[in-house]
This record gives structure tokens, sequence and C-alpha cells, in this order.
């Protein structure tokens, strides 16, 4: 079934001016993976679980579950009527391992317009949540706190002309839901997604995702030309290689996208990756005069914290 990402897209627009909720029909959520992905009808709750359910969780379906590499993998569940987020946002994720509930922070990888809910995670052997949720099939129940929050929100940015979304591994995720959303490019004439993994097999998802966006007619009517992929590795030979902060500071990132180096006056960012990645790249806007902003004060760029990955 093929229904366009675009009239999702408008129908979300129309449920935000209407103010109620309506929940848009299932997404063309093809994606060209080496594995398949395994999909079926959400069956009912089982008794058993939904009593285990702690009270003010959603208890949600697992719908599709796709391994990228044995460190990551993407999952779709259903999402629950009444549930908004804004794209960009997190959401607490669990499971009940031992009769207690285990919650993650997980940056919400579908547009808010979306009908279902995607998430892209690790896999950690010994992880108190990964090493049970990296096992999850289609028809499992997982866990999910009912109030979505983050700062990687447009609304949290003041008005620019391009806006930068540094990634690596999974903090992609967020930039995953913001790239689908007709508001991004509304507000901005240039988004540039620069993903940085160690591996090219840990891009995957990256691509994946771009190449569905330029599949879909009407999205692509939306994105046009505005949307760039930079995608770069650090431990293998690549057409494009290195750390994001390197290639920032040296310039080879703007001289390869054929751009000039970061300007406060035009440039917005988004951060998403490891503490350490956060920490790098924030100093570097911070440099190029760009001022970190928040829910309650925008301005240049903004990091998530609660990140996990
Ligand atoms: P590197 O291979 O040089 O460590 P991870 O899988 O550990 O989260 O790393 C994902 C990517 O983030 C890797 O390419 C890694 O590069 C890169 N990275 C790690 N630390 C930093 C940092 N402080 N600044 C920028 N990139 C980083």
């Amino acid at each position: 079934m093929h229904i366009s990402l675009l009239s999702h897209a408008m129908e979300w627009i129309a449920f935000n001016l209407a103010g109620f909720c309506n929940i848009c029909l299932a997404c063309d959520d093809h994606l060209a993976n080496d594995e398949p992905d395994i999909e079926m009808n959400a069956p009912a709750k089982t008794e058993e679980f939904a009593s285990a359910i702690p009270a003010g969780v959603y208890a949600e379906t697992v719908l599709s579950v796709t391994h990228y590499t044995d460190r990551l993998f993407r999952f779709t569940m259903t999402r629950p009527d009444g549930f908004r987020f804004r794209s960009g946002e997190f959401a607490m994720i669990g499971l009940m391992v031992d009769g207690k509930p285990i919650f993650r922070a997980y940056s919400i990888a579908s547009p808010a317009w979306a009908e279902e809910l995607e998430f892209f995670s690790i896999k950690v052997p010994d992880g108190p949540l990964t090493s049970h949720l990296q096992l999850i099939k289609p028809g499992d129940q997982v866990l999910m706190r009912k109030k979505p929050t983050g700062t990687l929100v447009l609304d949290a940015l003041t008005p620019g002309k391009r806006l930068y979304m540094f990634s690596t591994g999974t903090g992609i995720a967020p930039f995953a839901s913001l790239i689908r959303d007709p508001e991004t490019y509304e507000k901005f004439d240039e988004v540039i997604l620069t993903h940085t993994t160690r591996e090219i097999s840990e891009l995957k998802y990256g691509f994946d995702l771009v190449e569905e966006i330029r599949n879909d007619e009407l999205l692509q009517e939306v994105v046009g030309d505005k949307l760039r992929h930079y995608a770069t590795v650090t431990r293998e030979d690549f057409e494009y290689r290195g750390r994001i902060t390197d290639l920032i500071s040296s310039g080879k990132l703007f001289t390869d996208l054929g751009i000039p180096p970061i300007d406060p006056a035009l440039d917005r960012g988004m951060i998403c990756g490891s503490s350490a990645m956060l920490k790098d790249t924030k100093e570097l806007l911070e440099k190029a005069g760009l001022e970190e902003g928040a829910n309650s004060k925008p301005a240049e760029f903004v990091i998530e914290r609660a990140f996990v990955g």
C-alpha cells in the first residue's frame, strides 16, 4: 500500500489547525534493507501482560523490526490514540524485565504526522533495556511513558536560512523525524543532515531514509533540493571520512558541500550524538558565534542531552 507522505503531512497540518486529535493513515514505510521488514496486524494485548503494565504508561504493539548490524536496529510500533509530539522529541521507551519496568529515552524517528511510531536503537549486549529490546518481534508489547519532550524542535530555534543537523550513530533518529516534516522546509531554505558512524554499514539507515523521501513524489515536491545528506565514516575507507568536528574545523565540510563556513546570521544547528560529540560540536558552534537555545529561549542551536546511544 502506498499512501503518500505528503497527504499525511497535509492531514497533520489540518489536524494542528483544527486542534483536535485525528491520527493519520499508515505511511509508506518502505525501506530497502538487507533484512526484510516483518509486518503483521496488531494482536490484542494479553491479559497477563496488561495486568503487569504500570499505571499511566502506554503498552503498544510492535509492527516491524529491522536489524541493520549487530549494533543497530529499527522498530515501529502502534501510536496510541491521542499521543501527540513535535518532530524531534523523545519519549521514554521500556519493557517489563523480571516484573519491573525499565525505561530509556528514545528519540521518536517518525515525523509528528505519521500513524506509526518509529525508533532507531543500539544493541548493547549487557544493556539493561537494549539487551531485551533487541529481541522484540512483531506482536510484542513495548511500554511508553505518556509525555514526550525534548529540545531538538524547530520551535527552539530562531529563524534562519540553513539548518544543520549534526548526528553520530543513532543520533540520526530525531532528524529522521524532522527531515520528513514539511515544517522544516517551510522554515529553512537548506537542510544539511550530517551523519557520522564508525563503519559504512551503520550509515544504511540514513541512506534508506533519504531514498524513501526522494522516492515519495509528493514529499519530494516539498523537500525539492533543500535536503543535503553528508555521510562520513571514521574507521573504514569511504568517500567522506572523519569526525564531523574535524571536518568543521578543517573547513572540509563546507568545501565538500560548496557552501560558506557557519554564519550566525544565517545558520542554525541541532546536535545529537554521544556526550563527547555533543560537547565538541557545541564548542565549535559557539566558536562560530552561535548561541545555544531551548524551548523557553529559542536561539541559534540546540542539543539533545537526554539522548541514549
Ligand atoms: P571515532 O571512530 O573516531 O571514535 P560511537 O559509535 O562510539 O557512538 O561513535 C559514532 C561516531 O562518532 C564515530 O564515527 C566516532 O568517531 C564519532 N565520535 C566519537 N566521539 C566524537 C567526538 N567527541 N566528536 C565527534 N565525533 C565523535
